[in-house]
């Protein structure tokens, strides 16, 4: 039995406390285990999770200090960490064969007979002299030597990464710098991360994903024809299906992250019109947002918005000012792309009056332009049988695509005749044209961007933060399971 949507309080996500802060950095520590937490209320539901969350620790952490999280594998199957808009080493990346075996399967592993050994999307990273192929734990660093930014972290593991995220493993990390500290923007209590995801749950609460082996230790693959990915009926906001939040008539600042294995949200405020008395401000403009930053941080200027498309892995940073609503009135944040259940994400109530002393500045940081003075490449996604590729093949991670000059910037374009939410590591790059529809969503850093149905994307990227091999692929998770993913390496 579901809740009725707005009944229940949004978690709010306390930061996880460092294990230590050294010379290296500072340390965090999580180990991935299984647990039952309560997601529908009344009910007990298992899940995977990073320190047994759902979902994960809350990382807050500061640009330019390394960040070094220990892992610690309890659960049945491998995993591998990806920081999602990390500007990290190849090696500490959660390129998907990296993987980190549990106890009792690490034990088996003889790295001589692994890539004949079922059961682990083939194995193809016992061949590789990078993988940390038989660890049961292991340190990931993370320089950080990148801008403030939303960012979050998830399970990688090739072919399963769909199955695992859906099962909890992805968590939140908001890197500050002092460049944002400076503004005037809404801070502490009035700066609200939301991780959106759908899911769906059976009759006692568990969750549904449809995969064809529940062990995820066996062949890969799905449950019949999944075109569009794992969707779920349950909007889940922090965890907790469809809350509300109690705020004050004031600007807050929402970090939106689309944390969903393959769901878009078309998302808009509902609420009643400001009208004339509705606070300061142009009084018609309550459905606004007012958009500060994209996946890789602060925008140059503030983009406004009468709804926000948010394809999977894209984050955006807004501002939406409640004063332009009246004490006592609830604001819903809608989604036009869902229906039933999915068209709507959570509620807000207007509780009270408060003093405001935040703004949006008209200048909030500065972006270097791209100017393309390197290789121009095309990248076509497109489904094929029932393997997604990428330039025609399969994704094979001992086999990279192309190689990537470092410091040059290329020219991407990415298309498709079908709808991929394509993302990069190792960078963050620049929209400089789709072939159809308007750019203004598109300002700012971004790693990952929405190709619709038929459409072509032109990217400016430079590779100058790490040599090494990476990997491009498609976000919708299954759509990456099934092999929509190339490696690449930087040189
Ligand atoms: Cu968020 Cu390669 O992934
Ligand atoms: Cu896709």
């Amino acid at each position: 039995k579901l809740p009725q949507p707005f009944t229940v309080p949004l978690p709010v996500l306390k930061p996880l406390a460092p294990s230590a802060t050294d010379a290296q950095g500072v340390h965090y520590a999580m180990t991935l285990r299984q647990a039952e937490v309560e997601i529908l209320p009344g009910y007990r539901t298992k899940i995977f999770g990073y320190e047994g969350t759902f979902p994960g620790p809350y990382l807050d952490v500061r640009a330019g200090t390394p960040m070094v999280v220990h892992q610690t594998n309890q659960l049945p199957v491998p995993i591998v960490t990806h920081l999602h808009g990390g500007l990290t080493p190849p090696s500490d990346d959660g390129f998907p064969t990296d993987l980190v075996y549990p106890k009792a399967l690490a034990d088996m592993v003889d790295p001589a007979k692994a890539a004949a050994m079922p059961g682990m999307g083939g194995m193809p990273s016992m061949h590789d002299p990078l993988a940390h192929a038989t660890a049961v734990e292991r340190d990931y660093v993370f320089p950080l030597k990148q801008r403030a930014a939303t960012l979050w972290y998830h399970d990688h593991r090739m072919d399963f990464t769909g199955a695992q995220v859906w099962k909890g493993l992805f968590g939140l990390c908001v890197v500050r710098d002092d460049e944002e500290d400076k503004l005037p923007l809404p801070k502490g209590e009035r700066e609200i991360p939301l991780l959106i995801t759908d899911r769906a749950f059976d009759a006692d609460g568990q969750l549904l994903y449809p995969v064809d082996d529940p062990t995820l230790l066996g062949k890969p693959g799905m449950k019949g024809s999944i075109k569009a990915g794992a969707q779920g009926d349950v909007i889940l906001v922090n965890g907790a299906p469809w809350p509300f939040l109690e705020v004050a008539a004031v600007k807050y600042r929402l970090r939106l992250v689309n944390a969903s294995n393959a769901r878009r949200y078309e998302l808009k405020l509902d609420g009643p019109a400001g009208g004339s008395g509705g606070g300061s401000g142009s009084g018609s403009g309550g459905g606004e947002f007012i958009q500060i930053g994209s996946d890789g941080g602060l925008l140059a200027a503030p983009v406004t918005h009468k709804s926000l498309h948010i394809s999977p892995a894209e984050r955006f940073d807004v501002v939406v000012d409640f004063s332009k609503y009246p004490v006592g009135s609830t604001v819903t944040l809608k989604n036009s792309a869902g229906d039933g259940g999915t068209a709507q994400v959570m509620q807000f109530k207007v509780t009270s009056q408060a003093a405001d002393d935040s703004s949006v500045p008209a200048k909030l940081s500065s972006i270097e332009k791209l100017v393309v003075d390197g290789a121009k490449r095309r990248l076509v996604f497109a489904l094929k049988g029932d393997q997604w590729q990428v330039n025609g093949k399969s994704f094979d991670p001992a086999k990279p695509l192309l190689k990537a000059e470092f410091g040059k910037v290329e020219e991407w374009t990415v298309t498709s005749v079908e709808r991929h939410p394509v993302h990069l590591h190792g960078a963050h790059f620049q929209v400089v044209k789709r072939a159809s529809g308007s750019g203004d969503y598109d300002e700012g850093w971004k790693d990952t961007v929405e190709l619709s149905p038929g459409s072509e994307i032109t990217l400016a990227v430079r590779f100058d933060a790490y040599r090494g091999r990476y990997v491009a692929h498609c976000h919708n998770l299954e759509h990456e399971d099934m092999a929509m993913m190339a490696a690449f390496q930087v040189v």
